[in-house]
């Protein structure tokens, strides 16, 4: 009675295995934003057999939550207030919610019903988070068939906004979810080991991103050999039925590790180009050989493979073109004068390595480069005789290479900074800013200056300082450091400049 039990709640979990990797390849196929909004949404009321699902985009500026992509009412975007109902409440508090009876509930708010006229009875809320803890939205379901949501359906929709979410890197990729994904097919297709390999179009080889019995540790693999080899440069699915006899099996592998491969089924990865990217291969069915059930699987595990590597191929792509764009900039503001030539490069070293020394995260860092590189950006408006004169400045003229900063702030005011670097206008344009409110061009005082531009700030003295100008010899660091600290507290961050001394203190050490 109870092995019977095991057995069905076994198939049943098979069965849904099976049904999400139908719906992921079907979702991993289509490209279209557009599309493929409105195909995860019906897949998912599908799946969780509700009547209507709903992904909210949170816009922070106006504090409202906009459905993008309603099935049912497509033609009309619902705008709702942030701090209004079951969503918002679901958003603001980073947590899910599931009602039985939303009427009777005291967040609900009957207006969208109204409006479209429709009756909400059972709700389901998921707010979509991404890797870095912040909210982004939410997946809300609303009218479950049987009236009620149950903590299954619940788990399944934190795990499809927890999708929606995401924002992997390779590292990640390699580090987890590859794993979790390879255990699960080696489970479901009750063999003994699986693998995932990437061709690295460097070396043209195959590395490993995940293979049992490897520990941990990475191999590469000659395209021209074995199987997974064969079917990387074939792009087909290549079904071992008897490694002893098949001469595509490279026997040499299993001398190597010690272990008898008897039945290998491997399967290529394609990106949206349809170019294969890598291969999946699982070994050694028990008691088998491989199945077509079992390559049916592996086409859905590897379409999701290929979305995965695909998002984060893309985004490092992106980050890549961003930077380039940044250099391009920075060495625009290089190319008008010669002996200011590598300031805004220089800054941005000092400005890094004091944020370092403070305790910042790679992120945070990434976007003090960025601010550091852009801070003198809107000298590129201002007239070369004044930038490059080599005596005093008169009043006139030192207004003018002051309007730098707000220059700086307008033109990258329009540019689109996304995500993390949404303040680098702000901080780029607040590096002129001093603690006792007598800097430029705002005025503002210590504690309404961004702390990056405080490290900015220092870093920029310093650097100005210690390099040669039109109208003095360059000061050597100690003695910069030494007229800097005098203003400690007064003008500049005090924690900010103990950070540039450790750090030019240990600089010091390591070029004994
Ligand atoms: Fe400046």
């Amino acid at each position: 009675m109870a092995d019977n039990h095991l057995v069905n709640s076994l198939e049943k979990e098979n069965c849904q295995f099976k049904k999400i990797l139908a719906i992921q390849k079907r979702i991993g196929s289509e490209r279209q934003l557009d599309r493929l909004m409105p195909l995860i949404i019906s897949e998912i009321s599908e799946l969780l057999d509700a009547e209507r699902t709903t992904i909210f985009l949170i816009d922070w500026e106006r504090m409202e939550l906009q459905a993008k992509f309603a099935e049912g009412i497509v033609e009309q975007e619902i705008t709702i207030k942030l701090k209004m109902g079951i969503v918002g409440w679901a958003v603001l508090s980073k947590q899910e919610i599931s009602i039985s009876n939303a009427s009777d509930h005291p967040y609900f708010n009957p207006e969208i019903d109204q409006l479209h006229d429709f009756k909400t009875e059972s709700i389901l809320v998921a707010p979509i988070i991404n890797k870095q803890g912040e909210v982004l939205g939410a997946l809300e379901l609303i009218n479950k068939d049987t009236g009620v949501f149950t903590e299954h359906d619940l788990e399944m929709t934190r795990q499809d906004a927890a999708k929606l979410g995401l924002e992997d890197n390779l590292q990640n990729i390699a580090a987890g979810r590859i794993e979790q994904m390879i255990d699960c097919l080696v489970r479901n297709a009750s063999c003994q080991r699986g693998s995932l390999f990437l061709i690295d179009a460097d070396s043209g080889q195959l590395m490993s991103v995940f293979a049992h019995g490897l520990d941990g540790s990475a191999i590469s693999l000659s395209l021209n050999l074995g199987v997974a080899g064969l079917v990387a440069v074939s792009g087909k699915v290549i079904n071992i039925l008897d490694s002893a006899t098949d001469s595509r099996f490279d026997q040499k592998i299993d001398q190597l590790t010690g272990f008898e491969t008897k039945t290998i089924l491997g399967l290529p990865i394609r990106n949206y180009l349809d170019e294969v990217i890598g291969v999946i291969e699982i070994i050694n069915k028990c008691n088998d050989s491989f199945s077509g059930e079992d390559i049916e699987i592996m086409d859905g595990l590897s379409s999701m493979v290929a979305i995965t590597m695909d998002n984060a191929l893309m985004l490092a792509e992106q980050e890549r073109q961003f930077r380039s764009i940044i250099e391009v900039m920075a060495a625009s503001i290089d190319a008008k004068d010669t002996l200011t030539a590598g300031h805004s490069t220089q800054v941005t070293h000092y400005a890094v390595e004091i944020a370092r020394e403070l305790g910042f995260g790679e992120s945070d860092l990434d976007v003090i480069g960025v601010a550091g590189l852009l801070h003198d950006y809107g000298k590129l408006g201002i007239d070369d005789q004044i930038l490059k004169k080599p005596g005093r400045l008169s009043d006139r003229e030192y207004s003018q290479i002051k309007e730098h900063v707000t220059l700086t702030r307008s033109i990258l005011g329009k540019m689109r900074f996304a995500r993390k670097y949404r303040n680098v206008p702000i901080i780029a344009a607040a590096h002129h800013e001093l603690l006792d409110g007598s800097g430029y061009d705002s005025g503002i005082l210590g504690r309404e200056i961004p702390f990056m531009a405080k490290i900015i700030t220092v870093a920029d003295v310093f650097e100005a300082l210690t390099s040669k100008r039109h109208y003095r010899q360059a000061m050597p660091k100690d003695e910069a450091l030494a007229l800097i600290e005098k203003d400690s507290g007064c003008k500049y961050d005090a924690k900010v400049i103990k950070a540039l001394k450790n750090y030019l203190a240990k600089l010091q050490v390591n070029s004994q």
